[in-house]
């Protein structure tokens, strides 16, 4: 956002209740249009919530640039407010790893055929190993149904993915490489103080289960 002075576009795919655009509005990094999308009921009860307590006191008018699109993503990606000129991040957190792989292929291929977009995911993946399939199991014992993870279970699978949809540039990482290598001690520090990392083999175990990938279409997004 800062590269573009402002003057993009980020979409956030299955939002939840991520209060992200609020927390950047507040410390003033905010783009021309922020979208959330989520299944229509989690986006009325996010309205309120934004509209009200999350909202008041961070930012002075955000309904100006911040959407709020009650939409069932398996349908693929509904009409975005802004104009697609606009540069567009699309974001995905969590929200692959729920969705049967031929959903996400077909959301993947709609932002990869549009003017200049890329994509950040984070996502569990690699679920064939021990730690793997006991949390396949602890989830589906909580009743959520794990096909994206199971459909996608390698890096090398994540990425193709982002391929066959048509991005250009693709990468993916476990989130122990990201933790390892591509975070600043500062940063690292005070993570581990936030959420009182004691039992570092653990945390190990369970961040190579979980992996970002990034797609750019190939027309230079993100290549400035
Ligand atoms: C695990 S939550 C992640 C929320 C948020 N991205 C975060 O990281 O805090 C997954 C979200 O995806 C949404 N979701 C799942 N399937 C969806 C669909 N078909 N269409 C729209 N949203 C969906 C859920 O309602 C839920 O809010």
């Amino acid at each position: 956002m800062q590269c573009f002075d402002g003057q993009c576009r980020v979409v956030c795919l299955g939002a939840g209740y991520d209060t992200l655009p609020m927390r950047l509005a507040r410390d003033r990094v905010k783009p021309e249009v922020w979208v959330d999308i989520d299944m229509s009921q989690n986006a009325e009860e996010r309205e309120g919530l934004m509209g009200t307590t999350l909202a008041r006191g961070f930012i002075d008018t955000p309904v100006q640039w911040h959407f709020n699109i009650g939409h069932d993503l398996r349908k693929g990606l509904p009409e975005l407010p802004g104009s697609p000129d606009l540069p567009t991040l699309f974001i995905a957190e969590c929200l692959f790893m729920y969705l049967e792989p031929k959903y996400t292929g077909l959301i993947l291929a709609q932002i990869a055929m549009m003017r200049r977009t890329c994509i950040v995911t984070y996502d569990a993946f690699n679920p064939n190993d021990g730690f793997g399939k006991i949390m396949i199991r602890n989830l589906k014992q909580r009743g959520l149904s794990l096909e994206g993870v199971l459909g996608c279970p390698t890096l090398e699978d994540q990425r193709d993915r982002l391929s066959k949809a048509g991005f250009k540039v693709t990468a993916a990482r476990d989130c122990k490489d990201l933790f390892d290598n591509h975070i600043d001690k500062e940063a690292k520090e005070t993570a581990s103080r936030k959420v009182m990392i004691d039992e570092w083999e653990q945390f190990n175990m369970l961040i190579v289960h979980y992996c970002c990938t990034f797609g750019d279409n190939g027309t230079g997004v993100m290549l400035l």
